[in-house]
């Protein structure tokens, strides 16, 4: 199929390079130069494991090509996916922005045209917003009628950065949120030869899905976080409890690993999102509110532990180190991290922080800049005379440091993982004070 993608963001670039690999040929649309332009060289803009080399194959291949012009774009394909991005405004809900004006600008295109196109939405944003903002203005600009002279969708993304691709090739099902048959059957005819089951919905109905999903992940964290605090204080491991739980089928074990709390582009600004939306609707959710506050209080959680173990209960000129930024591993994002708001209360009690990341430092630079903070991509450098340190993102790279090398280099062998993934066993052995989100022993 012929397939236009409008946002080359990181769901956009993910889409288009995923149907281009599946045979379609994509023309994927952006206001950036520069992002078209590395695009067809086969360059990727942003950090995705394996993204990179799927993207060189179908640029070469002449799958997938890049264009600044949306007339051109439009006209060549059937099915036009809007990937642009909807962030968070102040007030918690989604910013539009974006969204309305690729529906403007797609409306003028097919005003102009006479052959019948399918209009998806993939930005995550409220229920409803397909029908009630993105058909008014198609239909206003096209002075077309939805449904009649063009089709429309709603067709989430559940895509995880780090493994998006496998999540967009292989995913655990595809929602399908057509206004009718037709619409319907054209965005699914986009997903031939994939083998994961269907849903069709309403669109609106899609958008619920993607949010409450979403919403429910992020709930299930702040659960075992919540579990995890007092597993602390029972003197149990939340490891071995999370275990438990998660043996039974209803509730299964993903997402439950305890830690500082979520972060990332997704899960925090989509909860405050439906929250929002829950609240003036007039049926405000007190779980996702209950959600949200948990997960605030979280990352604070080893700032606690850590002035439990001061002997003056004072973090002043102390030098804390910190190992991962990103707000998971195998990702540059620090969006929402836990790091910001645990090293910002660090930094206001006097703290010297030293943090370190593999890929994520850049990027935290523009989010927090302060003299007391030294970000270094040598972890020697965060843990050589420090007084305490801070597992933050569990990076593999940090999970293979011998507990022998925190030993030699620290000042005071106090080691606090914010992620339960280290051995207890292994640091203890080496006579260092180890303390863990929901480990109480
Ligand atoms: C998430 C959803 O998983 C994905 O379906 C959606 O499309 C976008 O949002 P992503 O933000 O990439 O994906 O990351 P994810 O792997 O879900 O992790 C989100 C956050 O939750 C991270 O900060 C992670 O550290 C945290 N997390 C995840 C936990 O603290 N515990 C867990 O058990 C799982």
């Amino acid at each position: 199929m012929k397939i236009a993608v409008i946002g080359t963001g990181y769901v956009g670039l993910v889409t288009g390079t995923c149907f281009a690999n599946k045979g379609h040929d994509v023309i994927c649309v952006d206001v950036i130069e520069e992002k078209i332009q590395k695009i067809n060289e086969g360059t990727v803009p942003i950090f995705e494991e394996g993204l990179d080399e799927m993207l060189k194959d179908v640029v070469s291949k002449k799958k997938l090509k890049a264009t600044l012009n949306m007339k051109e774009a439009i006209t060549n394909s059937e099915l036009i996916y809007i990937c642009v991005g909807t962030p968070s405004k102040e007030d918690g809900a989604f910013d539009y922005v974006y969204l309305k004006d690729a529906a403007q600008k797609i409306g003028e295109v097919i005003k102009e045209l006479d052959e019948y196109k399918v209009i998806v939405v993939k930005s995550t944003c409220s229920p409803g917003t397909t029908m009630n903002l993105v058909k008014p203005i198609l239909e206003e600009t096209s002075q077309k009628t939805a449904g009649k002279d063009f089709g429309l969708g709603m067709n989430p993304e559940f895509l995880r950065e780090g493994v998006a691709i496998k999540d967009f090739l292989n995913p655990d099902r595809i929602v399908v949120g057509g206004i009718d048959e037709k619409s319907q059957e054209i965005i699914t005819k986009s997903y031939e030869g994939f083998e994961s089951p269907f849903l069709n919905v309403d669109p609106t109905t899609a958008e619920m899905i993607k949010i409450a999903s979403n919403s429910f992940l992020a709930m299930k964290i702040s659960f075992i976080n919540e579990i995890a605090n007092i597993a602390e204080k029972i003197g149990s491991d939340i490891q071995d409890i999370a275990k438990g739980i998660g043996m039974d089928d209803r509730i299964s074990i993903r997402f439950l690993r305890a830690g500082l709390g979520y972060g990332g582009s997704c899960f925090p600004k989509d909860i405050q999102a439906l929250h929002r939306q829950s609240v003036e609707m007039g049926v405000p959710s007190d779980l996702l509110k209950a959600t949200m506050k948990v997960n605030e209080a979280q990352p604070l959680r080893a700032a606690e532990i850590l002035i439990e173990e001061m002997d003056d209960r004072s973090l002043e000129n102390r030098k804390i180190g910190v190992l991962g930024l990103a707000f998971k591993p195998d990702t540059d994002d620090v969006r929402e991290a836990v790091s910001i708001t645990l090293i910002e209360y660090l930094l206001e009690r006097g703290a010297k922080v030293f943090a370190t990341d593999p890929i994520a430092i850049k990027n935290f630079r523009e989010i927090l800049n302060h003299e007391n903070l030294t970000l270094t991509s040598k972890v020697e450098d965060v843990l050589t005379d420090s007084d305490a340190c801070i597992l933050v993102t569990e990076w593999k790279e940090y999970l293979n440091l011998s507990p022998s090398t925190f030993k030699e280099l620290m000042k005071i062998p106090l080691v606090i993982d914010g992620r339960r993934s280290l051995d207890a066993e292994k640091f203890r052995n080496e006579e260092i004070t180890f303390k863990s989100i929901g480990l109480g022993r």
